[in-house]
């Protein structure tokens, strides 16, 4: 009985440490949503990228402007290209960052998450890699 209790409450904690956090404050976030209708028929989120989650792990011209052009909405990123090793490709490979087969940890944005010098963006939940 006591061991069962035990198993319960640690099978809580797991579960507790597994739950996605979804209120945290980033600074900076951007949505990516010029493809809006084409992720509306394939039923994914609008894209929200944590621009200052890179900016502290890369140098500016590691992106800018060979990858990105430095502009808000100028760049015309999509699937394709990703797939290709192209724009976020060109880290999320699978090498220098996880391959871009989980489609909601790029497709993240909620309603309500608006642009601005902070918003909320969500957490990854980090099970899989
Ligand atoms: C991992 C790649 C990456 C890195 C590193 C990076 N950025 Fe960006 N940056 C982006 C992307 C993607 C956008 C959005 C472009 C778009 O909307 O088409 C962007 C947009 C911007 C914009 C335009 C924002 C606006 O509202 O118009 C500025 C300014 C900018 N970055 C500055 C920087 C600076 C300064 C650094 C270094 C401290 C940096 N970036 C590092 C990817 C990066
Ligand atoms: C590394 C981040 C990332 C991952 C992972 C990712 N996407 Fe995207 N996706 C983007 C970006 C950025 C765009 C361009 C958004 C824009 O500018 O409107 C995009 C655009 C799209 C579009 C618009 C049409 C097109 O062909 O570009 C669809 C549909 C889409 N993604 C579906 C998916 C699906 C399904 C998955 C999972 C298999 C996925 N995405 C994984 C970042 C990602
Ligand atoms: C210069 C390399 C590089 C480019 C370009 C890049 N990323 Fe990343 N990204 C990374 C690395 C490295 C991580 C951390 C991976 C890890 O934790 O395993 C990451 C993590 C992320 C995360 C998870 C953040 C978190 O809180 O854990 C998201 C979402 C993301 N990238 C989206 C994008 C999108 C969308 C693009 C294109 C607009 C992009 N990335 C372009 C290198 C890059």
């Amino acid at each position: 009985m006591k061991l069962r209790f035990m198993l319960v409450l640690l099978l809580g904690a797991f579960v507790f440490l597994l739950m996605p956090r979804h209120s945290s404050a980033e600074y900076g976030d951007i949505i990516l949503n010029k493809k809006a209708e084409s992720m509306r028929a394939a039923e994914v989120k609008d894209v929200m990228f944590p621009h200052w989650f890179h900016r502290i792990r890369f140098k500016c011209k590691v992106c800018h402007e060979d990858i990105f052009v430095l502009k808000s909405g100028a760049n015309d990123i999509d699937m394709n290209k990703i797939m290709d090793g192209e724009m976020c490709g060109k880290c999320h490979n699978g090498i220098i960052a996880w391959e871009p087969v989980y489609c909601d940890r790029c497709h993240s944005w909620e309603p309500g998450w608006e642009p601005g010098p902070v918003q909320r963006s969500k957490k990854i939940n980090g099970a899989a890699k």
